[in-house]
């Protein structure tokens, strides 16, 4: 717990965008009126706190952002915030403001940045998991990651209706820089026949043989959603060596990139934004510092957020084993 009563706080998001981050920061601003505090928003993420592109922040500056996707602050990866100078220069102007307390929306490398800071200026930071990778330690859901998983359902469906008049083969290559969450997800949701996520390694061999079997057996629409990231290379790199071995097959590859980052947030994920970002508020209040809120079994959990790094899935054999089921 932090010594500080907070009176004046800053929200800022930071890293990749995520569907729900407005409706995270419409929470932290009307808690934070509604507790008397004077509530900030910080600009292009920790950019903003460098330029001092901070302005004070009303109930009305919230409206109807709820339903909207990408962020009013605007995020940024800031390379400056790295450095000692950098942050100096951060906290000067936080402290002419007088902030004493930040709500950081954002990922792991935020999250790290946050941390730093806090270390050296004993300013109280709560993180917020806002990131469609769902790759974070400390929370079963991330802000963004339930939107993302529907556009890419969505997607993958209407590729399921073309291919399926065309009896191709297509590979379907969705975002999540390292983790396969989005990948597994909507692999299964959309019957695909083979997912390929990063943190299984899948043996080309057996994955041409089964190929081949359904060949042999014109079954010949045939879905694989790939995790990017992965031991392949990119999507395209994998059609290459699919093509060279099956040369009869008809293949196309889609990569769906940043449609994923957008659009309305879902129920789901404005639900998950409010209530984290109301959380975030409180405990600031009740002197809480350095944490990031998550949610584990439905319930609100804290994790410091030294470890709210990123996190590899440990994918069930038993889900891998019953995709290969439902898609024979
Ligand atoms: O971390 C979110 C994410 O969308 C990843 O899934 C993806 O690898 C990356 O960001 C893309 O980053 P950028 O928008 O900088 O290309």
């Amino acid at each position: 717990m932090s010594k500080h009563k907070v009176t004046k706080i800053g929200v800022l998001t930071s890293g990749g965008d995520s569907p729900g981050m407005n409706a995270a920061i419409r929470a932290v601003v009307r808690t934070g009126i509604y507790h008397g505090l004077e509530v900030f928003g910080i600009r292009r993420g920790y950019s903003g706190m460098i330029d001092n592109d901070i302005f004070l922040m009303d109930s009305k500056s919230v409206a109807n952002i709820i339903q909207r996707g990408g962020t009013i602050l605007k995020t940024a990866r800031s390379d400056e915030f790295r450095t000692p100078e950098g942050r100096a220069i951060a906290y000067k102007n936080l402290k002419r403001l007088g902030i004493d307390g930040l709500v950081i929306i954002g990922g792991d490398g935020s999250f790290k940045g946050a941390q730093t800071f806090s270390n050296e200026y004993d300013i109280p930071c709560i993180g917020l998991p806002g990131t469609i990778d769902k790759d974070i330690a400390g929370s079963d859901v991330t802000i963004g990651f339930d939107t993302a998983v529907n556009t890419a359902v969505e997607a993958i469906d209407k590729i399921r209706d073309t291919m399926d008049a065309h009896d191709r083969l297509f590979i379907v290559e969705v975002m999540g820089r390292d983790a396969g969450y989005i990948a597994l997800h909507s692999g299964i949701a959309t019957g695909a026949e083979n997912i390929i996520i990063p943190e299984t390694k899948t043996d080309i061999e057996e994955l041409i043989a089964n190929l081949t079997e359904k060949e042999k057996r014109k079954k010949l629409v045939n879905l694989i959603v790939v995790a990017e990231g992965g031991q392949f290379g990119d999507a395209n790199e994998l059609a290459k060596i699919v093509k060279g071995r099956l040369p009869n097959a008809d293949v196309r590859v889609c990569i769906l990139g940043h449609i994923q980052r957008g659009g309305s947030p879902t129920c789901e994920d404005r639900l998950i934004a409010s209530h984290m970002g109301y959380y975030a508020v409180e405990s600031l209040l009740i002197g809480r510092h350095n944490v990031m809120v998550g949610v584990i079994n439905n319930k609100i959990h804290y994790t410091p957020l030294n470890h709210a790094v990123k996190q590899k899935q440990t994918i069930g054999q038993e889900w891998m084993k019953i995709v290969k089921i439902l898609a024979s």
